[in-house]
C-alpha cells in the first residue's frame, strides 16, 4: 500500500464564506509537490485544513491518508499519523522554550495508549544530541534552544525553526506553507537543503510557494496551481517556469473564460 495523501472534492468555509470550492489533489508518496497560486486563492486554507485547524469548517469532501479519512481525526492524531505543517506565519509562545516545545512534541508523538508516558519518552541525552545536531545543520546557534518559541525571532529565524521542527519530528507528510518567504539568499539555501535532507521516498511533501526561485533548490516532481479555491492545473516543473514568465492571467482565461475573476 502506498501512502499517498488523497484530497477529494474538499469544501471548506472560513467565517461562513466558502474558500475551498471542491479541491481535488493527490500528493503521491515519494514526491515533492509544489502548490502555487495567487494571493487569497486558498493555499493556506488547504494547508490548515490538512493539519486540522479548528477554525476551518469542512462542509464536504474527504482527505485520505494511510487508510483513514483524516478529517475524522483531531489535529494531534493527524500529527501522530505523520502529518506536519510548517506555518506561513509561525506563532510565538512566550514562556515555552524551543527545546521544551520540541521535546514535548516528540514525546506526544511517541506516546502510546495504555502506556506510561515515561516509558515512551525520548531519553534526555538522546534528545539533546539530536537537537544539537539538527540545529548545527541549519546553522542555528545553540542559544536558540533556550529562547522562547519564536519570541523576537526574525522572519528568517522563524522559518528555520519550522525546518528544525520538521527535522526533529520526521513527518511522513509535510506541508510547507511559504517556508521561503522572508529568507535571505543564504537562508533560502539552508532551508531548502533542510527539506531535501529530510525528504525520503516514504514521504510526501507539499511545498506552497510563490516563487520559482525556491524550486531551483527544492526540485518538485509535480506542480499544481490553485485558483479561486480549486486546483485548476497540474504539470511538471516546467509549469512553475511558465507561471514565472507569464503570470496567472492566461490560466484564468483558460479556466474561467476571462481574466477578471
Ligand atoms: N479567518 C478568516 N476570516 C475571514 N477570511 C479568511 C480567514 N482566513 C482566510 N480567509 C480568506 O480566505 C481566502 C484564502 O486565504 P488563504 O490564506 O488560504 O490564501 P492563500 O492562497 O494562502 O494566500 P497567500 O498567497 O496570500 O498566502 C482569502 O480571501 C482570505 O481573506
Ligand atoms: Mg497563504
Amino acid at each position: 500500500m502506498t501512502n499517498d495523501l488523497v484530497i477529494k472534492d474538499l469544501r471548506v468555509n472560513v467565517a461562513d464564506q466558502e474558500i475551498l470550492k471542491g479541491v481535488n489533489l493527490t500528493i503521491k508518496q515519494g514526491t515533492i509537490h509544489a502548490v502555487m497560486g495567487p494571493n487569497g486563492s486558498g493555499k493556506s486554507t488547504l494547508a490548515y485544513t490538512i493539519a486540522g485547524h479548528p477554525n476551518y469548517e469542512v462542509t464536504g469532501g474527504e482527505i485520505w491518508y494511510k487508510g483513514q479519512n483524516i478529517l475524522e481525526l483531531e489535529a494531534d492524531e493527524r500529527s501522530r499519523l505523520g502529518v506536519f505543517l510548517a506555518f506561513q506565519y509561525p506563532v510565538s509562545v512566550p514562556g515555552v522554550s524551543v527545546a521544551n516545545f520540541l521535546r514535548a512534541a516528540i514525546n506526544a508523538q511517541r506516546a502510546e495508549e495504555g502506556k506510561d508516558p515515561k516509558e515512551t519518552a525520548i531519553p534526555i541525552a538522546q534528545f539533546r544530541k539530536m537537537l544539537r545536531e539538527e540545529m548545527g545543520k541549519l546553522q542555528m546557534d545553540d542559544s536558540f534552544a533556550r529562547r522562547y518559541l519564536n519570541e523576537g525571532f526574525s522572519g528568517g529565524e522563524k522559518k528555520r525553526l519550522e525546518i528544525l521542527q520538521m527535522s526533529m519530528l520526521k513527518p511522513t507528510m509535510a506541508v510547507m506553507d511559504e517556508t521561503d518567504s522572508g529568507l535571505d539568499i543564504d537562508a533560502l539555501r539552508i532551508v531548502a537543503e533542510g527539506v531535501n535532507r529530510n525528504f525520503t521516498p516514504e514521504m510526501g511533501v507539499m511545498v506552497i510557494t510563490h516563487y520559482q526561485r525556491l524550486l531551483n533548490y527544492i526540485k518538485p516532481h509535480v506542480v499544481s496551481v490553485m485558483m479561486d479555491g480549486q486546483i485548476v492545473r497540474e504539470g511538471g516543473p516546467e509549469l512553475a517556469l511558465e507561471l514565472e514568465a507569464k503570470g496567472y492571467d492566461w490560466i484564468r482565461e483558460e479556466v474561467f473564460g476571462n481574466a477578471s475573476k
